[in-house]
């Protein structure tokens, strides 16, 4: 998740790209640049770090003249984060210049063929392909701009929301969109073009927000013609009235970051399938995995190390790869790990799961693992991290960036990658029949959309939330998949509410934790019905034969717990193994609506920090 910006029209650009990058960096702030043209040429400064640090190389090194540019602030997929990997990006011959926020997933095929016929590369990026995939459309065909992008993006497979420009045409600039939001910005004889209205709401609140797979040249005293780029179809602009505040955009119309983030987790899922989950060819596709699947294959075991949440997305893969893979797994709080001199061998392989990349105690723990001879696998959220360079090798989750310190969707997309990895490995293994493992890709797919599903439950557990606001401690239960569950959700509450909350196994209550409940203590159960759903009721009437409050986490439809329970919060139905992604959902949102009701700052919570770097 990038953020572009582009500006054609009467003002200098300059300092209106600037000002939007900054307004965008929340979208991502690994590295940046812009091109501006100066009627003659395109004079371009990108660099590794933030808008700031842009600013401070572009004032000194290019012109900044001209009314017309493009600037994009970057959060890295392809290619670690540094000047040559920020965009924008030149065609060869450095007429095109392209910024791009996406991912173009068959980017490696289209390259090998564009190396045949000549061309060079100076980044490890897809965008760079994709404005000479273009480039080399407009020769072979002798088209315009806007026709080479139309047919090259025919050509490409992914996300991307685009805006090309060619100096031989220097009163356009090419614009398209598919999976990524694209708007643009209608002035008077001026238009602005961004990933949202942030960076234009200062001088414009018309907007056309481009739908998926429409594209358009935005020509200065021209109307804004919208094409699909399929078929050529003319599309209509649907001209808004924004009314809306900057603040509010960058929160996309949420009052919190959070929130945002919970919303977007069917996206961030989606988005972490990409390129991997084939459903329809029965395979998955990691190169992190299958470039070293013999490691796996012949590992003794699997250690996961992490911290917080991460330690908890851990705990739902240890379920995952010994229930699936049937790979032994042991689960380590990264900060004791490294101290507890383990006996670690290089026929261990070692699971580092970091939202962040820079937690130090995980990048510690990975160190000693290192050391020790096993093979080191990161997942992370953050591209070119510590942890990302630090492992032998990784796999990405493509939650974009996630600014809200309690973390949420980087949890869901965390157990997604460690899911893809152990369905992969229990395939591999023959674990599965191809039937069987069919049945998880085809029920992995449905994931998101239930995921969206799940958030419908929204304004009950708003309501829910308000009853219990003002308790002073909680217990939240679960079984099997869904024991870390528990533990995420009260970890979650107690970071952002303050209210003292814990997480058990549901079974372990009659061991000591069953004394604390009375008629103050609610107490939240996961009460799915794949997963120990019999044992879980006889859980709950032990707790309501001591008066305790019991809100659910239910399968839709469910009627037995529903007629125990004081609350009940139904989620769709879904394979016990994949139920976690669903029931964490009401959860979130449980926490979120108790900590903004309790007039906490749910962004920013006190005493913490996004990113844990020292120990
Ligand atoms: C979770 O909401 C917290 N922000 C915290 O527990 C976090 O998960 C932990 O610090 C680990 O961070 P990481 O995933 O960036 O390594």
């Amino acid at each position: 998740m990038c953020g572009i910006v582009g500006y054609i029209g009467h003002r200098d650009a300059y300092p209106i790209i600037i000002k939007g990058l900054r307004r965008l960096e929340y979208r991502g702030y690994d590295s940046a640049g812009i091109a501006l043209y100066d009627g003659e040429d395109i004079n371009l400064s990108k660099t590794k770090g933030k808008v700031e640090d842009l600013k401070k190389k572009a004032d000194k090194s290019i012109s900044t003249s001209g009314a017309l540019g493009m600037g994009h602030t970057r959060w890295a997929t392809h290619g670690v984060p540094n000047d040559v990997n920020s965009h924008p990006h030149y065609s060869n011959s450095g007429n095109l210049v392209i910024i791009h926020n996406g991912i173009i997933e068959n980017y490696e095929s289209i390259k090998k063929e564009l190396i045949k016929r000549g061309y060079t590369f100076q980044s490890d990026t897809d965008t760079e392909v994709l404005v000479n995939l273009i480039e080399e459309v407009k020769k072979q065909e002798d088209v315009k701009l806007g026709k080479a992008v139309q047919i090259a993006l025919n050509e490409v497979v992914g996300a991307y929301a685009i805006a090309v420009f060619d100096k031989q045409k220097p009163d356009e600039i090419v614009v398209a969109k598919l999976g990524s939001p694209l708007a643009i910005g209608i002035g008077e004889n001026e238009y602005f073009i961004a990933s949202d209205a942030s960076p234009f709401i200062e001088y414009t609140n018309n907007a056309v927000y481009l739908e998926d797979e429409e594209m358009a040249i935005v020509r200065l005293g021209k109307e804004i013609k919208l094409r699909k780029i399929k078929d050529d179809a003319i599309a209509y602009p649907n001209i808004l009235e924004l009314k809306m505040n900057i603040e509010q955009i960058e929160k996309g119309g949420y009052d919190h970051f959070m929130l945002k983030e919970i919303y977007e987790q069917p996206r961030a899922i989606l988005d972490t399938y990409r390129g991997r989950l084939r459903a329809d060819q029965g395979i998955i596709k990691m190169a992190g995995i299958d470039e070293h699947l013999e490691k796996f294959m012949n590992a003794n075991r699997i250690i996961i190390v992490a911290c917080g949440t991460s330690w908890h997305a851990g705990l739902v893969a240890e379920y995952i790869f010994e229930d699936l893979a049937r790979v032994p797994v042991e689960v380590e709080y990264a900060s004791e790990f490294r101290y507890r001199n383990p006996v670690i061998t290089n026929k261990d392989v070692l699971i580092a799961i970091s939202q962040s990349g820079e937690t130090a105690d995980t990048l510690a723990a990975i160190k000693l693992a290192k050391e020790k001879g096993a093979f080191v696998f990161g997942v992370c959220n953050v591209v070119g991290s510590s942890i990302a360079r630090e492992t032998d090798a990784g796999a990405y989750t493509h939650a974009g960036p996630e600014i809200g310190v309690a973390s949420t969707k980087a949890f869901t997309t965390q157990i997604t990658v460690l899911t893809l990895i152990a369905l992969k490995l229990a395939k591999e293994k023959g674990e599965f029949s191809e039937s069987k493992f069919h049945e998880f890709l085809t029920e992995l797919e449905t994931i998101p959309a239930k995921v969206e599903k799940a958030l419908e439950s929204n304004p009950l557990v708003e309501i829910i939330s308000d009853v219990y606001k003002d308790a002073t401690n909680c217990l939240y239960l679960g079984r099997g998949y869904n024991f870390p569950v528990a533990l995420e959700g009260a970890l979650k509450l107690k970071e952002i509410s303050y209210i003292h909350a814990e997480g058990y196994p549901a079974a372990e209550m009659k061991h000591g934790p069953i004394a604390l409940i009375d008629d103050q203590m609610p107490v939240f159960v996961i009460a799915t019905k794949k997963g120990h759903y019999e044992k879980v009721v006889s859980n709950i009437q032990e707790i309501k034969s001591r008066k305790g409050k019991i809100i659910a986490i239910v399968t839709e439809g469910d009627e037995q717990v529903t007629e125990l329970a004081d609350h009940v919060i139904e989620v769709p139905e879904t394979l016990e193994s994949l139920s976690p992604l669903l029931t964490t959902i009401p959860l979130q949102l449980l926490s979120y609506h108790i900590a903004v009701m309790r007039g906490c700052n749910v962004d920013q919570p006190r005493n913490l920090a996004k990113s844990v770097t020292v120990e």
